[in-house]
């Protein structure tokens, strides 16, 4: 008879409720797939008696996570408290020089601290698992590290966060506020504990640095990520998409470069009929490109109790049956560095939208500071009305948008080009600029 695989569960939120549920249910199915049966024996929290809707009462509790993680009465320190540093950080560092295996849905350690972390795990000859640390109940760990490993990756990209599909999705839909879809987003446990991670597009760049190293076997390189999120997007954006066939989707990038590794995450107009617009609410999608498979992708949902619990069930029970991978795929030495391909030379369309005063010379101004950057107008459009009155105090109403869509350019074309126009004192607000990626 085999001994029971003894967990300790540490963070009691959305997730970590979820998986003791999960484990509850499941509890004879699982025992029968790993050949043992799995218990949790320790556990804990912030706050031990705030009432979770789930008896917790025959396990022993600890104050301190790091504690917990040293236990002599666990095999696996399950880590869900979340977090880059702190408590998070210190448990797992412990529980690993310990000899505990970790499970963790935790992308912000793993993108600040996940070669180091790795290297201690084969130092210590255990297992960092991470399924739900990217896109949620999507196995895309599993996917490029096992099933991909045969394929030579070129590029990797998704929508990697369900807060931000969530919001932009209902703005597109149902014309609500983006502050309502946020508030809807923390209401159902989608969003993180600071929200601005998701919708400054933080948490997207945690799982893409994570994706890369994975994809490519580079080490992690989350801090050069170029990083724009979606809080500048307007409900005239969404409209100005629309109307020209697009839909915006927060993207997360990676692309092997012949100067290095391309990673960037921003505000990207996909054309509607493509896979990718089709993707809703706080479903997430991952493609990826390789020499043997050409191109697939994952979709799923990517936030959210059960379907995060699924993954960290999923690798708890990978560690049941005894399977021991590298937490990124290579031993740490072989990782290669991530060199960095510069985000300005980027070529590809772009959408711009500047509000202008309305007078005699504006539009032609515009369409003149593009050609002078080389820069082909795919269309140039007046909108009837601007989409917000402008603060500047050099704008005299009336006010309109015009909408731009430039053939493949460069972003630096693009970038200088903005510049003029800012200084042909035209424009009465910043420039909207959105990439398009014909996927
Ligand atoms: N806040 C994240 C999201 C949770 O919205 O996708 C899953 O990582």
């Amino acid at each position: 008879m085999v001994a029971p695989l003894k967990l300790g569960l540490a963070g009691l939120g959305t997730v970590g409720v979820s998986v003791v549920k999960r484990l509850h249910k499941l509890e004879n199915e699982l025992a029968v797939k790993s050949g043992r049966s799995i218990k949790i024996t320790a556990i804990s929290a912030r706050s031990r008696n705030k009432d979770r809707g789930v008896d917790l009462s025959g396990y022993e509790w600890f104050d301190d996570p790091a504690d917990l993680a040293k236990s002599d009465d666990i095999d696996v320190f399950v880590e869900l408290i979340g977090g880059d540093n702190g408590p998070a950080e210190s448990s797992v560092r412990a529980a690993i020089k310990a000899g505990k295996h970790v499970v963790t849905a935790n992308k912000a350690l793993l993108a600040k601290h996940g070669n180091e972390l790795s290297r201690l795990a084969e130092e210590n000859n255990v297992c960092i698992n991470f399924e739900a640390a990217v896109a949620g109940g999507i196995p895309i760990v599993k996917t490029l590290r096992e099933g991909m490993a045969s394929n030579n990756v070129t590029r990797v990209y998704g929508i990697l966060n369900g807060t931000c599909n969530y919001i932009l999705t209902r703005m597109e839909d149902e014309g609500i506020s983006f502050a309502d879809c946020l508030a809807d987003a923390q209401r159902l446990g989608y969003a993180e504990a600071d929200p601005t991670f998701d919708i400054e597009g933080n948490d997207t760049a945690h799982k893409l640095a994570i994706l890369a190293s994975l994809a490519f076997g580079t080490e992690i390189e989350a801090d050069t990520i170029f990083l724009e999120g979606i809080t500048s997007i307007t409900t005239a954006d969404i409209a100005a998409a629309d109307d020209l066939g697009f839909r915006i989707k927060l993207l997360g990038v990676a692309v092997k470069t012949d100067t290095g590794i391309e990673q960037r995450v921003h505000p990207t107009m996909v054309p509607k009929e493509s896979e990718i617009a089709q993707i809703s609410d706080v479903t997430n999608a991952v493609a990826i490109d390789g020499d043997a498979i050409g191109s697939i992708t994952l979709a799923g949902p990517g936030a959210g109790g059960d379907a995060t619990a699924s993954a960290v069930v999923a690798d708890v029970v990978d560690i049941a049956r005894g399977l021991m991978i590298k937490p990124l795929g290579l031993p740490v030495s072989e990782l290669v560095p991530n060199v960095r391909a510069k985000m300005r030379a980027h070529s590809g369309g772009y959408y711009i939208r500047v509000t202008v005063n309305d007078r005699p010379g504006a539009f032609a101004a515009i369409a003149q500071r593009m050609a002078e950057q080389d820069i082909s107008l795919e269309s140039i459009v007046q909108r009837k009305r601007a989409s917000s009155k402008p603060s500047s105090p050099k704008a005299e109403p009336p006010y309109k948008d015009i909408v731009l869509l430039t053939y493949k350019t460069t972003e630096e074309a693009v970038r200088k080009a903005l510049q003029a126009m800012e200084n042909d004192g035209h424009i009465v607000a910043s420039p909207q600029m959105i990439r398009i990626e014909r996927l």
